[in-house]
């Protein structure tokens, strides 16, 4: 299915490691609500129970004794970066660039991300960087982007990873607008997913929003970018991530968990659901102050249960958001915005994706912004070797 384009906007909106410091509707109506239009007609058995959500706690419960076993002694797997053909310069990254490349070998593609050593030291964060690589060596799940290969050399460190042909999330909304809401319920749903799994291996992403979604060749996603994951036991205070995309308590300073995913969550649902990001303004202090509020204005023409699911993320409180309550993913499972879902279908990539992006062919990149041709500085000399020492 092709879509119309409607917006040329592409800046896309940076993370950082942030230094601190319309009349929203308030709709309550989570119990009265009932499902909406012929997708739930009344009288349907929803399609979740708390019988599901305990075997899937199961299921978790062995992908998490398998992160474990890996984060503890992960394997490495190194290539040169002179094994594979840069093809095209796909992704500008924070630290670098980021190239679809193939191997030299098995003519398979990837994402090559690059980043530059003394880029990584300037900015203080070599610590997080080699975080992302051992967390991302020890997670598996279907809708988290694989590692595949890892190295460094003179002057970067490179991760590499298969290449996601159908383009950003981010892309796929802005050029529709708003995505119908079969779409949007079935990217949220696989969000849900992922965001269950990381955090039942006790990873905190802090960096969900659209331009970290990738959509893959068959409509499936991949979350992208571990840059500001962390593993949490109990609480963590560093003030990062994507403005628009920052939950309340992290602006606020005292400490927060996992329950920030969520959050962001709610405004990636929003986003999806308007083309729009519900919190905004005209510098940062003004965006925090509407999102320490948490009030937000939704159009008419949303539906009942769409505000309700949104609403229940943006809860300002996060010990009453949904995925930090008691029953945990229940709760979303079980809510009416997703009773056309199919959960198992979904896990196992049984679905019909709604969307399937055109692809035609393997390296195909039309599905991404354009970008000038990025080139690698070359050192003479390796750079930083102690502070990489563990990369
Ligand atoms: N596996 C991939 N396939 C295709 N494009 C990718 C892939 N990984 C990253 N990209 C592109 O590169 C961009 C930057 O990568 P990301 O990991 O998010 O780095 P950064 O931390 O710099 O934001 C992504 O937003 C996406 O456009
Ligand atoms: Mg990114």
């Amino acid at each position: 299915m092709t879509v119309p384009r409607i917006s040329n906007d592409h800046s896309r909106r940076k993370s950082s490691n942030l230094e601190a410091h319309g009349d929203g509707s308030e709709h309550n109506d989570h119990d009265k609500e009932k499902p909406h239009g012929t997708a739930s007609p009344e009288g349907k058995t929803p399609s979740f129970n708390h019988e599901k959500q305990k075997m899937h706690k199961r299921y978790l419960n062995l992908l998490k004794e398998e992160f474990l076993k890996l984060y503890k002694n992960p394997i490495e797997y190194e290539k040169s970066p002179d094994e594979f053909d840069v093809i095209k310069t796909i992704g500008a990254g924070a630290f670098g660039t980021v190239f679809l490349v193939r191997d030299t070998i098995s003519f398979y593609y990837y994402a090559m991300k690059t980043m530059e050593k003394s880029a990584i030291v300037q900015k203080k964060v070599v610590r997080q960087i080699i975080r992302e690589k051992k967390v991302l060596q020890a997670l598996s799940f279907p809708f988290v982007v694989p590692l595949e290969f890892t190295s460094k050399d003179n002057g970067y460190v490179y991760f590499v990873v298969p290449f996601e042909a159908g383009g950003e999330l981010y892309t796929l909304i802005k050029n529709t607008g708003a995505l119908p809401e079969a779409w949007s319920q079935f990217y949220a749903a696989q969000m849900v997913l992922a965001l269950e799994y990381l955090h039942h291996c006790c990873v905190v992403h802090r960096d969900v929003k659209p331009e970290n979604i990738l959509i893959n060749a068959s409509g499936y996603i991949k979350l992208v970018d571990f840059g500001f994951c962390k593993i949490i036991k109990t609480r963590t205070w560093t003030l990062c991530g994507t403005p628009e995309y920052i939950a309340p308590e992290i602006i606020m300073g005292k400490g927060y968990s996992y329950t920030v995913d969520w959050w962001s969550l709610g405004v990636l649902i929003f986003e999806m659901s308007t083309g729009y990001p519900p919190f905004y303004g005209a510098n940062r202090a003004k965006l925090y102050d509407k999102i320490l509020i948490g009030k937000f204005k939704t159009p008419e023409t949303m539906s009942k249960i769409t505000k309700s699911i949104i609403r229940h993320f943006l809860e300002v409180d996060p010990t009453k958001r949904y995925g930090s309550l008691k029953t945990g993913g229940y709760d979303i499972k079980s809510h009416a915005w997703f009773h056309e879902t199919n959960w198992d279908g979904i896990l196992h990539q049984k679905d019909i994706p709604p969307y399937i992006p055109v692809c035609k062919d393997l390296a195909d990149t039309t599905n991404f912004t354009s970008r000038s041709e990025a080139k690698l500085k070359s050192y003479a000399q390796p750079v930083f070797e102690d502070e990489f020492a563990d990369f």
